[in-house]
């Protein structure tokens, strides 16, 4: 119980984090690099926003002539909805319109559109922005919000991360084009994978190996266990290792193949492959283990097991996605064995108690690293597994 109640605090509290206004800039540049019409006569939906401050609605509504958008639609989520409960104080800027509503600023979402020079300086920007409550609370699953993302060309946020899943097969039950953050981990999600292997989805093009700071709300207490906060600018800002975006827009990084060493030059030079001789075979794949997509081989014809922070230098034109070792996301590449007679032990000898069963599907190695648990049979025979890995094989050119 205090465990779960631990993790939904931890939930909640990264619900709340909010994109820096550079991370948009430089993500969406890259899109306007590969394509400067991307956005010409598009309805942009920036939904699980909150439109007064959001870095998303300020850039667009500052962009909106320059990328010639057809519409900008932004809405947030009711304060009484949100999981996170945080001292909540309306803007200036709501309280001194005369549609402002006491009750209707706690409980309904709000939406912001932008379409026309309504100030009369004949330009279109964030003075021109007009606003609503929403009927309901803003939840992107609600009927509301769901018929202003069917109206969008485009549908471009950071979602609440514990409901990740859930955004994207929104958006993808729509058709629509996206741009989202998430974690890395989703990419082996079960609802990710099949996206990002027939490339109706792939990573953005600005990602963060090292993670991205978000700012978090001004009464955010930290839990002790968050090791990376900070204040910038007098914003308290926090790191969250792992992210990445996910879009099906294109961008020219993707298309730029992987400088790679053959197979020989990689075990003579790559330094990551010190004291290897060869590239280790899968115990239960039919395909060679490359612990670091630097150490891909230009020369193998074969099918790699490769980290899936290769994804972020994933060039289609170079590679094929043929599977994962998330179950159920490697049909393509069928794992040829199982490890239900095996046992799970530690580096100290002593059983954990697991059957081998947990580690079925998983990129097994032989032998013992010395450093993770491993797995046993009677006949003393040891394999161990590799993080979780992404199958890939070189396009026929
Ligand atoms: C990670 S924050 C990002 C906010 C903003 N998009 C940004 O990047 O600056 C996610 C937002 O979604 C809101 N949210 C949570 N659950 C939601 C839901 N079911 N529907 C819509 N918004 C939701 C949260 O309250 C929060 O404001």
């Amino acid at each position: 119980m205090a465990n779960s109640n631990l993790s939904n605090a931890k939930n909640a509290k990264n619900d709340e984090f909010y994109t820096q206004y550079a991370d948009i800039e430089k993500e969406i540049m890259a899109y306007l690099e590969y394509n400067p019409e991307v956005f010409r006569n598009k309805t942009i939906l920036l939904p699980c926003d909150d439109p007064e401050w959001s870095n998303f609605t300020k850039f667009f509504a500052q962009n909106f002539e320059r990328f010639g958008l057809q519409k900008l639609i932004s809405t947030s989520y009711a304060h009484n909805s949100k999981n996170y409960k945080s001292t909540y104080q309306p803007t200036i800027f709501e309280t001194k319109a005369p549609h402002y509503d006491e009750t209707k600023t706690i409980v309904n979402g709000k939406i912001f559109t932008l379409t026309a020079d309504n100030s009369g300086d004949n330009k279109i920007n964030i003075d021109d922005l007009q606003w609503q409550y929403l009927v309901g609370d803003g939840d992107f699953r609600s009927k509301e919000i769901k018929k202003l993302r069917d109206e969008a060309d485009i549908i471009i946020t950071n979602p609440p991360f514990s409901l990740f899943r859930e955004f994207l097969a929104w958006i993808v039950a729509a058709n629509k084009q996206f741009l989202i953050i998430g974690n890395m981990n989703a990419i082996t999600y079960k609802e990710v994978f099949p996206l990002i292997k027939e490339n109706k989805a792939w990573l953005g093009a600005t990602n963060f190996n090292t993670g991205m700071y978000f700012k978090v709300p001004s009464d955010f207490v930290y839990a002790d266990t968050y090791k990376f906060e900070r204040e910038r600018n007098g914003e308290k800002v926090n790191r969250v290792p792992g992210v990445c975006w996910f879009t099906n827009l294109d961008h020219g990084r993707r298309h730029n193949p992987l400088p790679l060493m053959t197979m020989e030059d990689n075990l003579k030079f790559n330094k990551k492959l010190i004291d290897k001789e060869s590239y280790d075979r899968y115990d239960n794949y039919d395909a060679i283990e490359v612990p670091f997509t630097d150490a891909i081989p230009s020369d193998y014809d074969g099918i790699m097991g490769v980290p899936i922070s290769f994804l972020d230098k994933y060039c289609p034109e170079q590679f094929e996605i043929l599977g994962a070792t998330q179950r159920g996301c490697h049909d393509e590449v069928p794992d040829t064995k199982k490890y239900d007679d095996y046992w799970e032990v530690k580096q100290s000898g002593e059983k954990t108690g697991s059957s081998g069963g947990k580690t079925n599907e998983n990129a097994n190695l032989l032998g013992n690293d010395g450093k993770k648990n491993y797995f046993i049979n009677k006949e003393g025979r040891i394999i161990q597994s590799a993080y979780q890995r992404i199958f890939i094989k070189h396009k026929k050119q």
